[in-house]
């Protein structure tokens, strides 16, 4: 999808200075990223969640927060102090009740409730590798580990990660712990249900894993402040389509910061994200690899990489502003133009400040 839109560069355009800064509900970011959430970070990098989070503060941009994370809400707020949003899997309603809570007491000032995965996608190369929870120690993960000594050393030395949200959940429920046996999803968890949520929730209050722009109008009219446009990297649905194939007509449609994810791995990519109307972009395995070579230097490395290319694509488009971009520097397939024409708020229209 992303090499089908092309550029349209202006010239003769002043862009000796450019600007990167992004408003996104009420807060001023100085790059239109985030570090979007993954789950197990910590089988990267020890406190890989931590290593991230570092990251993203020092670019000074958001960090979200998996419920699956290795590090806990409460760990992760008292150790760093950048801007962290929390993203929450409904495994059980009690559960998810307790996390808000923890994250409300913890001062996370944005939830992001993630939908695509009612039930787990059919990860084959997973299942391949014997890649599950607790980590299985087979001869291809013991010959990876002698290969790399030092990593597997780090990794091991403070004991396995665990889902550390899970572990200081407090589940004397019975269902509750019937729930984190099974490890499945709440699959029965509707609309009715983020009504629910919405009223447990004061502040900002996210929709991740939509593609589709009516479902993304009717969730803000349900009370989301925004949405969140993933295929969640291609890992759920085989066939999905791309977020970008949506995106103008999800921005044209619902009237709320729309974000997006899945695959962005070049600033020229991002760039094309945002002309169509991305209020931002989450990073996904871009940041992680980062993680997985260098810790919270290779993830700030890859931040600093992808800032230096939207930077440079915004010099060559001849757009001085990420403020200013629109569909008109694009060159876009067929059906994706006409929505593009009709809709085309720019990135800056829906900036989201919750009330
Ligand atoms: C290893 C891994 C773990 C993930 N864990 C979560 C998660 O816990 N919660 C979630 O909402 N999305 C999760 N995702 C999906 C990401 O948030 C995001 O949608 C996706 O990675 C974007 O695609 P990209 O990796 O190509 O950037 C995960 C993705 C990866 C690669």
């Amino acid at each position: 999808m992303f090499q089908g839109i092309r550029f349209k560069p202006r010239r003769l355009i002043d862009v000796s200075a450019r600007s990167l800064k992004t408003s996104l509900f009420g807060r001023q970011n100085p790059m239109p990223l985030l570090i979007g959430p993954t789950g197990l970070n910590g089988a990267l990098w020890p406190e890989g969640d931590l290593a991230l989070a570092r990251a993203a503060a020092n670019a000074g941009i958001p960090f979200v927060l998996s419920t699956a994370s290795n590090l806990s809400i409460e760990e992760l707020a008292s150790r760093c102090n950048g801007e962290l949003w929390f993203q929450l899997y409904v495994v059980h309603r009690e559960l998810a009740s307790q996390m808000v809570q923890r994250a409300l007491n913890s001062g996370y000032k944005t939830l992001v409730l993630t939908v695509d995965v009612g039930v787990n996608g059919y990860r084959e190369r997973d299942l391949r590798n014997q890649f599950k929870m607790p980590m299985s120690y087979t001869p291809k993960v013991m010959l990876d580990g002698c290969l790399h000594p030092r990593w597997s050393f780090d990794l091991v030395r403070p004991g396995m990660p665990q889902l550390a949200n899970f572990v200081s959940a407090d589940a004397s429920n019975l269902e509750v712990q019937a729930a984190l046996m099974s490890r499945q999803m709440d699959a029965s968890f509707d609309w009715h249900a983020l009504r629910w949520l919405r009223d447990k929730w004061a502040h900002t209050l996210l929709v991740k894993g939509l593609l589709n722009a009516d479902d993304a109008a009717q969730r803000i009219l349900e009370g989301a402040d925004g949405v969140i446009l993933s295929n969640h990297g291609g890992r759920q649905l085989d066939g999905a389509i791309s977020p970008m194939e949506v995106l103008a007509q999800t921005v044209s449609k619902a009237k709320a910061p729309v974000l997006i994810d899945s695959g962005f791995r070049r600033g020229a990519d991002i760039v094309k994200a945002l002309a169509l109307g991305a209020s931002s972009v989450l990073l996904g395995r871009a940041t992680l690899y980062g993680l997985a070579a260098r810790g919270e230097a290779g993830a700030s490395e890859v931040l600093s990489l992808l800032k230096a290319d939207i930077d440079r694509t915004l010099a060559q488009i001849g757009c001085p502003d990420v403020q200013h971009l629109s569909p008109d520097y694009l060159d876009l397939p067929g059906a994706a133009a006409a929505v593009a024409d009709r809709s085309s708020p720019t990135s800056s229209q829906w900036t989201g400040v919750h009330a």
